[in-house]
């Protein structure tokens, strides 16, 4: 790298489309990070499961029958075919090729014709265990069953999430929005972790919350970062014109990332937060979903009203970030240059990027 970070230079745009960096980024980030991959309420009893992916991992998760949850990698120890599919409740998991049957527990009950293979020992092909945990509502995987504890990742986000008001254990799913873009995710996450164009670029959004430098803070940390909006005067009462009127409830917006790629958005209003993963799907391309949750008692219009508002603001960054990748992939400005302070959490975000890349491994 030409000019170091630590001077305020971006990682190399090369960065951005290299096949090379995609691989070691699936193999030394995302193999062995948590990430959000589903809710609770989609396992309330014995044999309930869901399918999931932690970005290239699919992962299946499982209430046993001891009542536990637990994660396996959701590929078939025989030739790879995936083990479940979607979600529901099932006594054991069956793999659709060949029909090796896994338990709860992930060890292999049954192989059709494993009599005739003197030597086929099944203990030796259960799943293959992930670390599984949930906070609240919400499911968290990580491929690497030696895991660091996620309570790690949650050290001052929960403080300010549980502090919002929220009541995490009432939250109610009430719907998956998906999406996809022809951009690397690193650049999809950068735009996320700064409101540096929020004035430019979300003219609804810097209606409705005070974007400038000294109202809008943000806190980094080793691993999560987290960003605070309050709501501009008036906007509330009704008598400031905005896109968007925060109702009773939650009195500031926070935008929290947990690394690497789950995000973490409260608006401002009545009780709401949408829990966002980003995905590398290729070198070029990140596909996602938000999965959104209100307090039972929020109606319709309301959640209808937060949600537009903040698919509107996530289609203003989809637009932002293909041509800040069509500028990257052109390689014309191969460094670009992040200010200090407006863009502290990207600063922080690429250098975490980049000692993983480039510690040994
Ligand atoms: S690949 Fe699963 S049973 Fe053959
Ligand atoms: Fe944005």
């Amino acid at each position: 790298m030409e000019h170091p970070l630590e001077d305020g230079w971006t990682l190399p745009a090369s960065w951005y489309s290299s096949e090379v960096v995609h691989r070691l980024e699936l193999e030394r980030i995302f193999a062995r990070s948590w990430q959000y991959v589903g809710r609770l309420d989609q396992l309330p009893e014995t044999g309930s499961f869901f399918s999931s992916q932690v970005a290239h991992v699919p992962v299946v998760v499982v209430r046993d029958g001891s009542g536990e949850l637990r994660g396996f990698v959701n590929v078939c120890r025989h030739r790879g075919h995936l083990v479940a599919e979607g979600e529901g409740c099932r006594a054991t998991l069956q793999c659709p090729y060949h029909a090796w049957t896994y338990g709860l527990d992930g060890t292999l009950l049954k192989a059709p014709r494993s009599e005739r293979e003197p030597d086929f020992d099944p203990d030796a092909f259960a799943l293959l265990p992930v670390s599984v945990t949930t906070w609240g509502p919400f499911v968290f995987a990580n491929p690497d069953p030696g895991a660091p504890p996620f309570a790690l990742l949650l050290d001052g986000v929960r403080e300010a999430v549980e502090g919002s008001g929220l009541d995490l254990d009432a939250l109610v799913f009430r719907r998956r929005v998906e999406w996809e873009a022809p951009v690397n995710w690193k650049n999809a996450v950068e735009n996320y972790l700064e409101c540096y164009h929020c004035a430019v670029a979300h003219p609804g959004l810097a209606k409705v919350v005070d974007v400038d430098p000294d109202m809008y803070a943000v806190v980094a940390r080793p691993l999560s970062t987290s960003q605070f909006a309050d709501v501009r005067p008036g906007v509330r009462e009704g008598t400031a014109r905005a896109p968007y009127r925060p109702r009773d409830g939650i009195e500031s917006a926070q935008y929290h990332h947990l690394w690497p790629s789950t995000t973490i958005d409260i608006e401002a209003g009545r009780p709401n937060v949408s829990m966002d993963v980003w995905l590398p799907a290729g070198p070029g391309r990140t596909t996602g979903y938000s999965d959104y949750f209100f307090a039972p008692d929020v109606a319709d219009e309301e959640m209808e009203e937060i949600i537009a508002f903040s698919q509107q603001v996530g289609m203003e960054d989809q637009s932002l970030v293909e041509s800040v990748q069509a500028g990257l992939d052109s390689g014309a400005v191969p460094q670009g240059r992040l200010f200090g302070e407006s863009e502290r959490l990207i600063g922080h975000f690429q250098r975490r990027i980049h000692a993983a890349l480039t510690s040994p491994a």
